[in-house]
């Protein structure tokens, strides 16, 4: 409760994008390490199924991308995700030093929430990564290996389809990254559950 003021942060549209999202992400990475690893029995979905979900998803996801990006074009949300670079490494040196040190002495958060400011500096840059660069590639990635006549056939003297699927598969390790620490870092709310109540309900208390 950082100035003892309740904020609305989360307006609908976004929730909505959010719950679509991260269901839809989960059921990509379920289905994603079944299709990655179905020639070595390790299956949590059999062969069908993954295939089945996975396309299923990647549509969601995919459509549900474009609720984000057109309500940050069109709606105030879209100016807490622009890039300020001038003194940016300082910025970002503070919070991990909060992160590793100051939270755990008790000192107060460099960056408190406010109207202005949402997501502290190292937040801000994670959201931008996963938004703005591991879903577009995922995105571009995933059509192409669905409609893989569109692939070039061969880059240098690799296969175009073989080098999609490792980029589409390296993203997607990456945006599983992304959201254990996004989980983790979701969970520092006092009490634990806070945060993940805010996504639901909008407010930030
Ligand atoms: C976090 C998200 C995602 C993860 C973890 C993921 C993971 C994977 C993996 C591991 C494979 C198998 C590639 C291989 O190892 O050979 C794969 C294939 C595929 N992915 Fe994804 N993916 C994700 C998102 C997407 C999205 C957003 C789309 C659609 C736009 C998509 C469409 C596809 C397609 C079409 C295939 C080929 C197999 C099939 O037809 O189902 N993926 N993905
Ligand atoms: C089970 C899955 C998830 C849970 C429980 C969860 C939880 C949360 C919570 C509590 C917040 C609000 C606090 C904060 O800003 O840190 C949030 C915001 C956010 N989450 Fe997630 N998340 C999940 C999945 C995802 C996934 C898969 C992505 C993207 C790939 C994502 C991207 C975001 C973004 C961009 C925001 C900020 C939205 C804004 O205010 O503009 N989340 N999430």
């Amino acid at each position: 409760m950082e100035n003892g003021k309740k904020l609305y942060l989360y307006p609908l549209w976004l929730r909505i994008w959010h719950g679509i999202n991260a269901l839809g992400i989960l059921a990509l990475i379920f289905s994603g390490i079944s299709l990655h690893y179905s020639d070595r029995g390790i299956l949590l979905l059999d062969f069908q199924s993954a295939v089945a979900v996975h396309n299923l998803a990647g549509v969601i996801v995919t459509v549900s991308y474009f609720l984000f990006v057109f309500g940050n074009i069109l709606t105030k949300n879209g100016k807490y995700y622009r890039v300020k670079t001038k003194g940016l490494p300082n910025r970002l040196t503070k919070q991990i030093q909060y992160y590793i040190s100051g939270m755990f002495k008790g000192e107060e958060s460099p960056f408190p929430i406010s109207e202005k400011r949402k997501f502290n500096p190292l937040q801000k840059y994670a959201y931008i990564f996963a938004m703005y660069l591991f879903l577009p590639i995922l995105i571009v990635t995933g059509i192409a290996l669905f409609f893989p006549e569109i692939i070039i056939e061969q880059v240098f003297q690799l296969s175009g389809i073989m080098l999609t699927a490792v980029i589409h598969g390296i993203i997607g390790f990456l945006t599983f990254v992304f959201l254990l620490v996004h989980l983790y870092v979701a969970s520092m709310g006092k009490p634990p559950g806070k945060n993940y109540k805010s996504i639901i309900t909008g407010w930030h208390t």
